[in-house]
């Protein structure tokens, strides 16, 4: 069989390699954009790969369609950039990597939020000005803190497990509770209750319409006053203006941003040579209480491997057999 995978960075090449030799299959890797633009590319091969944050345009899937491709497998786990109608409707199989290491996003939101509690950005400028003093840069301990989980899906509870290890206090809020958890008392009835109690508000849940800008004037206007949010999920979730007024009126101490909501021509581009357009993004940046990472969070050497295998696995299985475990229904 024949892949073609799209977005293929240096990183993930050994792991391409190897299965290819382990399995006999061919995968061409480009480091191009699926889009239309690209798309023609799949032509003549049996299943194709991706893994981007922006949005896949629905007539691509009339592209797979007339190429006869009908395996569409994302080595990641976010699918709200794709209308899975669209891919139906054309009889495109979805596959996505629901879990290639949900430790890797819950320690890289926990090690964000450590940094934020001791102002190590603070006393990192600080000391490049040769400003060695300590006041009033005083920090906070984690067992002193709620932490507010939202989701408590597998990264949610990797989360959950991490934070309990530092002594912090756990409550969570999802509309699906996870029975074992239900049995801990940890879920609070409401995100009402969540925001008025915790120190910490960490994102863990997908993106869908009914969370569009969850994290807004009205619910910052409920949290604490000082508190701190961690976002590694979608940057959909936040309203990035509400959440920098916020953040300037001392509402919020701080922000972890491994997500924005307008990142996709952002992160993983080396705009290095560039001005920056964005001017709600640049405000962003300009803020010392707010830790900015390109979507990040996922990226460990356990991840990457997974990702690649499991989604040339899906692609393969979809091949040969019609579905596999990981279709996104
Ligand atoms: C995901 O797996 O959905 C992520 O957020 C990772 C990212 C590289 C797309």
């Amino acid at each position: 069989m024949k892949f073609i995978a799209f977005n293929v960075r240096e990183d993930e090449e050994k792991y391409f390699a190897q299965w290819e030799k382990e399995t006999g299959n061919e995968v061409l890797r480009l480091p191009d954009m699926l889009d239309m633009s690209s798309v023609e590319k799949i032509e003549g091969f049996d299943g194709v790969l991706a893994l981007q944050t922006g949005t896949y345009p629905d007539e691509m899937f009339t592209e797979f369609k007339k190429f006869g491709v009908k395996v569409f497998s994302i080595r990641n786990v976010g699918v709200d950039n794709i209308n899975l109608d669209a891919a139906k409707k054309n009889g495109v199989v979805v596959t996505n990597v629901p879990a290639y290491s949900p430790n890797a996003i819950a320690e890289f939101s926990v090690t964000q939020l450590m940094q934020l509690l001791r102002n190590t950005t603070i006393f990192r400028n600080k000391v490049a000005k040769q400003d060695f003093r300590w006041a009033p840069y005083v920090g906070k301990e984690l067992r002193s803190l709620t932490v507010g989980v939202v989701g408590t899906g597998r990264i949610g509870r990797a989360a959950i497990d991490i934070y309990r290890g530092f002594g912090a206090k756990v409550i969570a809020y999802d509309l699906y509770p996870n029975p074992e958890l239900k049995k801990q008392g940890i879920y609070v009835d409401s995100y009402d209750e969540l925001f008025s109690q915790a120190d910490v508000i960490t994102l863990h849940m997908p993106a869908t319409p009914d969370d569009y800008h969850l994290i807004g004037t009205e619910n910052l206007n409920k949290m604490k006053d000082g508190s701190y949010i961690i976002n590694t999920a979608r940057g959909a979730l936040v309203d990035t203006k509400a959440l920098i007024t916020a953040l300037r009126s001392g509402k919020l101490a701080g922000a972890a941003l491994d997500t924005y909501e307008n990142e996709s021509d952002i992160f993983n581009h080396d705009l290095s040579n560039q001005e920056i357009k964005d001017e709600t993004f640049k405000e962003l940046l300009s803020l010392d209480n707010v830790l900015v990472t390109p979507h990040v969070a996922f990226y460990t050497e356990t991840a990457v491997k997974n990702m690649v295998l499991i989604a040339l696995n899906s692609a393969k299985s979809v091949c040969e057999d019609g579905t596999a475990s990981t279709v996104v229904k």
